[in-house]
């Protein structure tokens, strides 16, 4: 059985930015890197707000983070101590000294330290003992971000040494915080007159971003303000007793305008209730939050601890950034461990992502399908501009549907020129992405209300696109999808894409089935004519045969003579090498694989998943033999280059009854954020961060693979092949509003109705 924790013994400068993504903790509203207290903007500190967006001049408009209320320090006999800059110490070494003893920074050793997250509750602790010339002293805390009040984050601090310390612990909120683009605040506002608070302002649309923060210590102490630029900030000052432990409480609230009007109040109110509750009793509320989570969504392996942790860990992540507290957010592509892919929503959400929440929590479902239905005039918008029909959604899409891709995504690392990229112009799947997840949303939930509350018109908007942009030659019967990107985005602006073509099938099949129902009628027809009230049957029976017509005729590739389906037209005639052979004709590590000139644009190798998608998406197309002969195919050319590819190999491998090679592809997608390696460079462009779409494909896996969870008729149907270490898996499947639990052992499943939704949480 595994204790839910993850620890690391080793300090390590070079690892700091990934720890801050692996120790991430957050609650859907704001996410915290997991750095230390006394870490600034240098360490990637970063406190990355949900949905509020800033641009800067020229630099891409991007996610704010909030000004960091954990921040602390400690000075111990006049000197500030802190972590050396190079460092390893597990406890048995002395460690390194510091490099850097500049004014009054100690110059200390450090005996040991540790951080662990406990994942099962979302608290991130840090223990440091540093090695003084007169002693040892301790420094050990606890924090966490509510998940039971989403605005409000709480630290305990232990002080301890085996000396007496003169010790002086510096404490409160940094406004000086990490951007990429920025700096993202015009005003900042600070004091520290009884409570700390700071209140900054945006710089594009005055967004009020504000934070109060108190502070509860049981000791005698002196409490002092302190100065520092765009620090709110205060000290306790007292000599320890040897031994003895000191316990210092800090609470925090974070409101921007867009929660409420007066958010510097609102902040100030939650901290005073935060404060007079305590550490323990909001730590407890927190952490049964947290159980009532689990309930329903852990997955228990029996078998296989290492697969069992990685999966959670991976639903942890997925936990810590579900929008909850919100109607209508989304998730972004690097979830709210910062800035990098400007915290936009990409096609992770709904095709990697969402599986998770619709068979655990269709609430949070609802709510990410909602963004896109309250976006959808931003999509009507873009599709406009490129001279379309109906709704082309944003690639990187922020708030209201503003596509922050960028035309220039990568900058070519010899030249140190903006590399123009087609992402946002002819990664077309977009919007089939978003129809079919209304379509599952419906299919796995039973509930249609969401068709009606918007649900039908975006899926009719998304097929207008589809037919807006079919091709026809004049002697052909065929209709075609030209100059676009697939999944595979290392081929830019090729015909015929077979992933894309597929995903507009369906959404004109979707679109046929929604007009066919009278039940949605009024909810479609008044938006082709917005003046018009009543349903129009002209208009309905004109989509009607249009879309008919689109989904019979549309081009969808054949497997040719080999049995291999073509990824795009022409793409057989490419260059067959093999990844290694690309990866040595790299001159720079860096360089970009893809667009006009890249290592693998003339040649078959594929950055991710691609007519593989299509084959995890929809096996029934063909029969195993195609899927096993291209999986074996196109595994071979692909780089993997993106975290969004393993799953999806994972996915078609199980099934086909490959499990052996389903497996290592599946841990791969559930360690993307534990084990280290990561890919954190597109050309110059720095892309790390936490991959929530890799968590929810190795749900994916775990679930409709392995398990082999599948939604027929209205029932749900269960066929597992467990990798071979797992002896028994244990889940629960929320379908059409009911929750089931399912017990897997020796090959044989058994589902059982769990009364009530509302009894598992209870
Ligand atoms: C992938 C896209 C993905 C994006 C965000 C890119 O590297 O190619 O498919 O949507 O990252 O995760």
């Amino acid at each position: 059985m595994i204790d839910w924790k993850i620890k690391d013994n080793l300090y390590n400068p070079d690892n700091v930015a990934w720890h801050g993504n692996k120790y991430l903790t957050g609650n859907g509203y704001m996410g915290v890197r997991g750095t230390l207290e006394e870490y600034t903007k240098n360490q990637l500190v970063a406190v990355n707000l949900a949905g509020i967006y800033d641009k800067v001049g020229d630099g891409w408009r991007e996610p704010v983070n909030a000004p960091n209320g954990f921040y602390g320090y400690l000075i111990v006999d006049d000197e500030i101590v802190r972590l050396p800059d190079v460092t390893e110490c597990d406890g048995k070494s002395d460690g390194t000294e510091s490099g850097n003893n500049t004014g009054n920074v100690a110059t200390v050793k450090c005996s040991e330290h540790f951080i662990e997250l406990d994942y099962r509750h979302g608290v991130f602790t840090r223990c440091t003992t540093f090695r003084l010339l007169r002693g040892n002293i301790t420094v050990r805390s606890s924090r966490f971000v509510s998940m039971d009040n989403v605005h409000v984050g709480a630290i305990k601090t232990e002080i301890f040494a085996d000396f007496h310390a003169d010790v002086k612990y510096v404490f409160g909120i940094d406004a000086d915080v990490w951007d990429i683009n920025g700096p993202h605040f015009d005003i900042i506002k600070v004091s520290n007159d009884g409570m700390l608070t700071v209140d900054a302002v945006t710089h594009e649309n005055n967004h009020n971003v504000s934070v109060a923060e108190e502070v509860r210590s049981d000791f005698p102490c002196e409490l002092k303000d302190e100065e520092e630029l765009n620090k709110a900030l205060k000290s306790v000052s007292f000599i320890t007793d040897v031994n003895k432990v000191y316990e210092i409480e800090r609470f925090f609230a974070v409101y921007t305008s867009l929660d409420c009007d007066n958010p510097i109040e609102k902040a100030k109110e939650d901290t005073v209730r935060i404060a007079g509750a305590g550490f323990d009793k909001l730590l407890d509320e927190h952490r049964s939050a947290w159980e009532d989570i689990w309930k329903y969504s852990e997955v228990i392996i029996e078998g296989d601890d290492k697969s069992m942790e990685a999966l959670n860990y991976s639903l942890y992540h997925l936990h810590s950034i579900a929008p909850r507290h919100a109607d209508n957010l989304s998730i972004a592509a690097r979830g709210l461990s910062g800035q990098t892919y400007k915290g936009a929503v990409f096609w992770d959400t709904e095709m990697f992502i969402l599986d998770f929440f619709l068979m655990t929590e269709p609430e949070v479902a609802k709510k990410l399908i909602n963004y896109r239905i309250d976006t959808l005039e931003g999509a009507k918008k873009k599709a406009a501009e490129y001279g379309y029909d109906g709704a082309f959604y944003a690639w990187e899409s922020q708030e209201k549907g503003f596509d922050a891709c960028s035309d220039y995504n990568v900058t070519d690392v010899f030249t140190k020129r903006p590399m123009r990229t087609y992402f946002k112009d002819k990664q077309i799947h977009i919007s089939s992405a978003i129809a079919y997840a209304i379509g599952k949303y419906v299919e796995i939930t039973g509930d249609d209300s969401l068709l009606k509350e918007g649900g039908a018109e975006t899926i009719i908007e998304c097929a207008k696109f589809y037919y807006s942009a079919l091709v026809k030659k004049v002697n052909s019967d065929r209709y075609e999808l030209r100059d676009v990107i697939g999944p595979d985005e290392y081929h830019e602006r090729v015909d015929n894409n077979g992933y894309t073509n597929r995903m507009a099938k369906n959404t004109f099949r979707l679109a046929v089935r929604v007009l066919e129902n009278d039940k949605f009628i009024s909810h479609i027809c008044k938006l082709e004519e917005p003046n018009e009230e009543s349903a129009d049957s002209e208009i309905r029976s004109r989509l009607l045969e249009m879309f008919k017509d689109a989904y019979e005729k549309i081009y969808i590739p054949e497997p040719d003579s080999e049995g291999i389906i073509p990824q795009f037209d022409g793409y057989g005639e490419l260059e067959d090498v093999t990844v290694d052979e690309v990866r040595s004709r790299l001159l720079d590590p860096k360089e970009y694989w893809g667009g006009a000139y890249g290592v693998a644009s003339h040649t078959k190798v594929i950055k991710q998943a691609d007519v593989v998608t299509w084959l995890a998406m929809y096996p029934q197309d063909f029969d195993t033999k195609v899927i096993e002969d291209n999986w074996n195919y196109y595994e071979k050319r692909t780089e993997h280059g993106s975290s969004l590819s393993a799953c999806m190999y994972a996915l078609v491998a199980c099934k086909c009854g490959m499990t052996e090679e389903a497996f290592p592809l599946f841990t791969k997608s559930a360690t993307a954020d534990l084990a280290p390696g990561g890919k954190e460079w597109a050309g110059l462009v720095y892309i790390g961060g936490t991959h929530p779409a890799s968590a929810g494909g190795a749900y994916m896996v775990a679930i409709e693979g392995f398990a082999g969870v599948e939604f027929a008729e209205g029932k749900i149907n269960v066929n597992p092949r467990l990798p071979k270490n797992w002896e028994k898996m244990t889940f629960h499947i929320s379908h059409k509003g009911t929750m089931y639990r399912v017990d897997i052992e020796e090959g044989k499943a058994t589902v059982t109705e769990v009364d009530d939704r509302r009894s598992l949480i209870a």
